[in-house]
């Protein structure tokens, strides 16, 4: 066992190195070789540097000490700790909190501090934070300079009561927050308070005042009595400083790359060049040229050869094929229409003459009906191409009806999206693009356009079309039908519309409102949804591509499986799987690595990775952890292992009320990521569990040992029909949180 958690930590570690190489910076961005260009997990790119040779002058120069747990950290200025540096000119630090506090209702003053950066070439980024002050009897000040000039702005918050306070929301409520005007360098922070906290030193001794990076401060009450970290993040514009312009410093950025003002602040930056890539400020290295041929994904349509050129790249389609090849903002390769090219040779000059001829008589309509024709012809030839005839006598097998898989015209589907216009763009992934569409009669549709379709596959996308369409589940995405006149297959499905679960796990500005009870919902649904495909379906299927991502949601919050089979429309090759494990390598069951086959018990790993997300709102592989813990799943597991769970939790979720059920569910996730398939439960064990949770969650009476007669009745039934439902929900009816539902309303309208 804990030879292969090595083994496993191992190949992680190693792909995920991999991994990272081919995406990560190749050029030096150090001024020299010798120069330190990280410290800690910050890189250090130059003008930064730690020794004197190595940045650009005092103010750019890094200090690396260890912090209080001896890990190697970067600090700037006096002790502002760093937590990031772009090179396109943005700092992120950890500014400390202005404080004023006092003792007790006597009003003497306890502690104060007003604390400042004066770094001239450092400027507050005016779109990135927001000045906040938090108290009942407060007002605070940001004093700076503008353009050598004195600049202050102001904030003031009050309340008579912590009753009073609305948590999230700083509006002059005990927290205010102001927008940061542009141009502000050299600030003090101060807080201060009108009548020294006399009246509400009971639950709010301290006026606070700081300037917080948008987003990642969250008004609580809770914070009226103390803030609960000395500093905060917030971001810094950087720039060349002082007076120097791009005009009058010459030879000031290295080659590739061009010199211009920021919007914010004064001083130059240096930007590379449109298709080159590295340090700008490097005089002597400056930046290179991006092979564009080898960035993933792939510049030009599989039909077509890349060319990398200086700054550029070119795409030239294979012989037989016409267009640009390009995937962005190109027309891609299309075959050329090989029917009978002699035909057209001999026909042009005859439709001419007798189009002359025609157009006496009011009518060009000859000429459209031969462009039709030909058009046609092409449509015809994708049709069977894209397995058109074996779909339909397919269906004849099955005895399924047209109904069953509807197949539009390429025309109605170029009308309902506008002839595929960008702005109808919902997504790209690796597999293709969906694109929104508007059937007649306003029926609203998602539609998903395959990038390749390889001929041998053809039988199993057929297959697939077949058996997405018998899936008729809630909490599955359903397919309304499919198009194949075109070069590549079209998919036509219903259209969810609120998102995937990946946006509200990890939006900031929506997951606050992303409850427990959600939550729950959400991996209750899906696991009944994957439990449904593994066990229900008349071929089982498993979905290999488990992922927020690939979760819908709709407006209320019912979780839409999507996305399923599309591994059967691309086959796993040796290419594809590089890009599956690119995509999805956190969620990735980590038995393939030696097996090479994907598993029902694949998809209750990539389930319970999902679930692991919920519960801690972390990404599924995150850098900014350390190495061992950048996979979500191991980072859980050793938490839990630890007896650690609190600390990874998503703080946001948790109350008194739903502790118990949030730690049976890590329970239940912690086997789902067992390293070994076998000892993962199975999605239909998984599907009943959570649906317990839930009914202890809505019901929590469900729990107490004493009722009233009413209650037991009313207990009784829904309990006893519950565990029938979730039996049916897998065989195909998917009744049971819909009685539930209604039993719930009735509870509470009684
Ligand atoms: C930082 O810690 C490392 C080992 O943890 C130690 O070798 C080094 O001397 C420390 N540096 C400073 C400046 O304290
Ligand atoms: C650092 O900043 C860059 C550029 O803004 C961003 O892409 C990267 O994700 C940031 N890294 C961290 C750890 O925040
Ligand atoms: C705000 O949230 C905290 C916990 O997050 C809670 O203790 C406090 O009672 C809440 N305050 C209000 C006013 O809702």
């Amino acid at each position: 066992m804990g030879l292969s958690r090595m083994f496993l930590q191992v190949m992680c570690v190693s792909v995920l190195v991999s991994g990272m190489a081919a995406a990560a910076v190749a050029f030096p961005i150090a001024k020299r070789p010798h120069c330190q260009d990280q410290c800690g997990d910050v890189k250090i790119p130059y003008p930064f540097g730690i020794t004197e040779d190595c940045y650009l002058n005092k103010y750019f120069r890094i200090n690396c000490g260890n912090d209080s747990s001896g890990r190697p950290q970067p600090v700037v200025g006096k002790n502002l700790v760093v937590t990031n540096i772009s090179i396109d000119g943005e700092l992120d630090i950890l500014m400390y909190i202005s404080r004023q506090c006092y003792e007790n209702s006597s009003g003497v003053l306890g502690y104060n501090n007003n604390p400042s950066l004066r770094v001239p070439a450092f400027t507050i980024s005016n779109t990135k934070n927001k000045f906040v002050a938090v108290g009942c009897d407060t007002y605070a000040y940001l004093n700076a300079y503008r353009n050598n000039e004195r600049f202050s702005i102001g904030c003031m918050s009050i309340c008579r009561s912590p009753k009073n306070v609305i948590n999230g929301s700083c509006s002059g409520i005990g927290c205010c927050q102001v927008d940061i005007p542009k141009g502000l360098k050299n600030f003090t922070l101060d807080a201060r308070s009108y009548n020294n906290h006399t009246r509400v030193s009971k639950f709010n001794p301290c006026s606070f005042a700081f300037v917080a990076k948008q987003d990642s401060f969250k008004f609580s009450s809770v914070y009226l009595r103390n803030m609960p970290n000395r500093r905060t993040p917030m971001v810094l514009d950087w720039a060349i400083n002082g007076k120097e312009t791009c005009e009058n410093s010459k030879n000031v950025c290295g080659r590739n790359s061009h010199c211009y003002h920021p919007e914010n602040g004064d001083g130059y930056r240096c930007r590379c060049n449109k298709g080159y890539e590295g340090n700008p400020y490097l005089v002597e290295y400056g930046c290179q040229d991006i092979n564009e041929c080898d960035s993933i994904p792939k510049p030009c349509v599989t039909t077509a050869t890349c060319n990398n050129i200086d700054g550029n790249f070119t795409c030239t389609c294979l012989d037989g094929y016409e267009g640009d090849g390009k995937i962005i903002n190109g027309t891609g390769c299309r075959p050329k229409a090989s029917a009978g090219r002699s035909s057209i040779h001999i026909i042009i000059p005859l439709a001419i003459s007798i189009g002359i001829l025609v157009l006496f008589m009011g009518g060009s309509s000859i000429y459209c009906g031969l462009k039709r024709r030909k058009l046609i012809k092409l449509k015809e030839k994708f049709f069977q191409q894209n397995g058109g005839l074996l779909l339909q006598q397919k269906l004849l097998n099955y005895r399924a009806s047209m109904e069953v898989v509807k197949i539009f015209s390429a025309e109605e589907l170029e009308k309902a999206t506008n002839n595929y216009d960008e702005s109808r763009m919902l997504g790209q992934g690796g597999y293709g693009t969906v694109y929104q569409g508007v059937l007649p009669e306003n029926k609203v549709v998602a539609i998903k356009k395959s990038k390749v379709c390889d001929q041998s596959q053809i039988e199993q996308f057929i297959n697939e079309v077949i058996v997405l369409t018998q899936i008729n589940h809630r909490n599955v995405v359903k397919m309304l039908g499919c198009c194949l006149e075109t070069e590549v297959p079209l998919l036509v499905y219903e259209f969810i519309t609120n998102g995937t679960l990946s946006n509200h796990i990890h939006d900031k500005s929506i997951s606050s409102s992303f409850s427990w009870e959600k939550r729950l919902k959400i991996a209750t649904e899906t696991a009944g949804a994957l439990a449904y495909l593994h066990s229900s379906t008349f071929v089982p299927i498993i979905h290999r591509d488990v992922k927020p991502a690939n979760i819908l949601l709709d407006d209320n919050y019912s979780a839409k499986v999507a996305d399923f089979g599309t591994s059967i429309l691309v086959p796993l090759d040796q290419t594809e799987v590089a890009t599956l494990v690119k995509g999805t390598f956190g969620y990735l069951d980590p038995e393939y690595f030696y097996s090479n086959r994907l598993t029902e018990k694949s998809d209750v790993y990539s389930f319970g990775v999902v679930v692991a997300e919920l519960l801690t709102g972390m990404k599924a592989v995150s850098f900014d952890r350390p190495e061992m813990d950048r996979s979500l799943a191991m980072y859980f597991n050793s938490a839990i292992d630890d007896d650690r769970l609190h600390q990874i939790l998503d703080y946001q979720i948790v109350s008194g009320d739903n502790i118990n059920a949030i730690k049976e569910v890590a329970n239940l996730t912690k086997r789902c990521l067992s390293v070994r398939g076998e000892d993962r439960p199975t999605m239909k064990e998984l599907a009943m569990e959570l649906e317990g949770l839930r009914i202890m969650e809505k019901h929590p009476w469900a729990k107490a040992d004493l009722y009233t007669e009413e209650n037991e009745y009313l207990l009784s039934e829904p309990i006893h029909s519950l565990s029938i439902g979730v039996d049916v929900d897998y065989s195909f009816s998917s009744s049971t949180t819909f009685g539930f539902d209604s039993m719930r309303n009735q509870l509470v309208v009684n």
